[in-house]
């Protein structure tokens, strides 16, 4: 059995990419591993947040891995800021990590772009997205293709510290799916699909009402060549549409584009306006429910045990690896 990580970010507004790119992995890979899903609480205060907001979006979060399909008999579902092993590696990976290699991160520099300072938990994220890895001894990291460049950096870190220390982190693999792993903003196909985007049509979350998605798909950006067809340089648009279809349906991008061979893009987008409706149906009926339950806390704090009983583990290993205590 392999043991499998990952986290998403309680900063509201999840939406079909961070679905396409990485919870129907969850789902999919609970069956066979043993899989531990987080909600990554601290990396989200990076940037300022609503106090209040922020423990809504904690639950939200957890209600929506449970509503998409993760089941917390199989899986464990946790807070990240429930289980201090994260902080206290992050800072132990903090020193043998270096400011070069953290200042190539793209996404730090996007977000710091132009700025004279930016705030410190911006440059270490990935620092503290490799503690929650190798915390739990992870073998498979399944993420969209945006965090790549992260997992990387993960990897890094671990291997230097094996050959530094004793062996102490098992060297983990992402995994990014073929259809779903970077879908694009829907009214700029340039960009990747964002929670925090400004224009709420740029995005479908899970949780927006049917006449939104389908608003959302009519109007997203295309070119004015009406032809269906998968170019990512020349027709960006369409081929976002097309990776989304491809996503939903189980259909392969080949086999919708004969479908469609010869139609508008109006009806291309009316049938997909459909499909995203009806995928998100369910969705939203578990997570209704399950977000008023009384259990869901309880989960969640039988995951954080659960958690941290594999997380005190892997501290009492790296704290003798390094010589740390007494
Ligand atoms: P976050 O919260 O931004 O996104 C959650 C997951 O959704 C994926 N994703 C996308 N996939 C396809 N298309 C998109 N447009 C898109 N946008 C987001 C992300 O790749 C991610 O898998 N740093 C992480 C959270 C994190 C984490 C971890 C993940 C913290 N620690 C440890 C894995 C393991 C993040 O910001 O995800």
């Amino acid at each position: 059995m392999k043991r499998v990580f990952s986290g998403v970010q309680p900063t509201g507004n999840i939406h079909i990419g961070n679905y396409l790119g990485a919870l129907r992995q969850f789902v999919e890979l609970q069956e066979e591993n043993e899989c531990i899903y987080c909600i990554v609480d601290m990396h989200s205060i990076t940037v300022p947040q609503d106090p209040k907001e922020l423990r809504k979006h904690i639950l939200d979060v957890a209600a929506l891995y449970m509503a998409v399909g993760v089941d917390p008999k199989k899986s464990i579902i946790f807070v990240q800021s429930d289980v201090s092993g994260h902080a206290e590696l992050s800072w132990v990976l903090t020193c043998c990590s270096y400011t070069g290699e953290l200042s190539r991160m793209t996404q730090f520099k996007d977000k710091s772009r132009g700025k004279e300072s930016a705030p410190t938990g911006l440059f270490t994220y990935p620092i503290l997205m490799a503690a929650d890895i190798l915390l739990y001894d992870t073998d498979i990291v399944p993420v969209g293709n945006d965090q790549k460049q992260h997992i990387e950096i993960c990897r890094d870190i671990a291997i230097r510290v094996n050959h530094k220390y004793k062996n102490t982190f098992v060297v983990p693999d992402g995994r990014f799916l073929k259809a779903g792993a970077r879908i694009m903003a829907l009214d700029d196909p340039t960009s990747k699909m964002s929670k925090s985007a400004e224009n709420i049509h740029s995005r479908i979350s899970l949780l927006d009402e049917e006449g939104k998605i389908k608003k959302s798909i009519m109007r997203s950006t295309t070119d004015s060549d009406g032809e269906i067809r998968f170019d990512l340089e020349e027709k960006p648009g369409v081929s976002n549409l097309l990776n989304i279809y491809s996503a939903f349906s189980g259909e392969s991008v080949d086999e919708i584009v004969v479908k469609y061979a010869g139609c508008g893009y109006g009806d291309f987008k009316k049938e997909l306006a459909t499909i995203t409706q009806e995928a998100l149906v369910p969705i939203k009926k578990n997570f209704n429910e399950i977000r008023q339950s009384e259990e869901l806390k309880n989960i969640l704090i039988n995951g954080a045990e659960r958690a941290n009983t594999i997380a005190e583990k892997t501290m009492k290993r790296v704290k003798d690896n390094f010589g740390l205590g007494f």
